[in-house]
């Protein structure tokens, strides 16, 4: 890989906080939080359940609002773009996959992932053929034309792998990508997103319970007590 590739910076956080108002206590979630992604680079994040992973990768994603601190997506603050410059700016640079796959109940797998290509202007037949040589890489080929609610958790899980990846994004943020597999299958999208990392130097920013995941990337970080620590996965 090139260097000029591994350093750029996709995403930098600087000095970010999180709280929410609880009625009359606040509830932090992190303080003071600081991290950057370089193109090309493979990230876990891991923690505790509440310790605030898919908060951080909202906010990364820029989608909360951001309370203190800043956010640089591809060199753009975000909180200085209006919603639909940053709504532009996340449709090229970023890949989101939520925890709990957020795809539209009365469209198909195949117009679920084709959305986010029609949303830039694509045309319905240059969305459609990018979209199903990923559900094909996702191994959904046979299941295109069901909806989410006639697919399996697994197969829902991996249609909105392919929404996020058809893009051809900078950067992947995931919210435990493998979560909903069987290990077959995990296997498969862990295989894929390796593949994706390696080929197109998209950079990969996972959260995950999935340690053999977790251990394939170069850096692995806890969220703990609203902050980041490096650990060291025992191979
Ligand atoms: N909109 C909200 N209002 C109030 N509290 C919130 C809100 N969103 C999240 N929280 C709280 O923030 C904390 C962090 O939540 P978050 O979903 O980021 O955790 P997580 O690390 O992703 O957990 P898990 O592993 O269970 O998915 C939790 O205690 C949660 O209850
Ligand atoms: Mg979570």
């Amino acid at each position: 890989m090139s260097n000029s590739l591994v350093d750029k910076t996709i995403i930098e956080c600087q000095n970010l906080d999180q709280y929410f108002d609880d009625g009359d206590t606040r509830v932090d979630i992190f303080q003071g939080l600081n991290l950057e992604i370089k193109q090309g680079e493979r990230l876990a994040i891991v923690g505790a359940s509440g310790s605030g992973k898919s908060t951080l990768l909202y906010m990364m994603g820029g989608l909360d609002h951001i309370k203190s601190g800043k956010v640089l997506l591809d060199g753009y603050d975000i909180s200085q773009l209006n919603a639909k410059k940053l709504g532009i700016l996340r449709n090229k640079t970023l890949g989101f996959v939520y925890q709990f796959h957020h795809l539209l109940a009365e469209f198909s797998a195949l117009e679920n992932v084709a959305m986010p290509l029609l949303i830039r202007g694509d045309s319905t037949a240059q969305a459609t053929e990018k979209a199903l040589y990923i559900l094909d890489q996702v191994g959904l080929s046979h299941r295109v034309k069901h909806t989410p609610g006639e697919l399996s958790g697994g197969e829902r899980q991996r249609a909105a792998i392919a929404r996020a990846l058809v893009t051809n994004p900078k950067c992947l943020l995931a919210d435990e990508p493998t979560g909903n597999l069987d290990n077959t299958t995990a296997r498969q999208v862990y295989d894929l997103l390796i593949r994706l990392n390696e080929d197109r130097h998209i950079s990969l920013v996972l959260v995950t319970h999935d340690e053999k995941l977790a251990a394939s990337m170069d850096k692995v970080l806890l969220l703990h007590d609203g902050q980041l620590k490096p650990v060291s996965l025992a191979s």
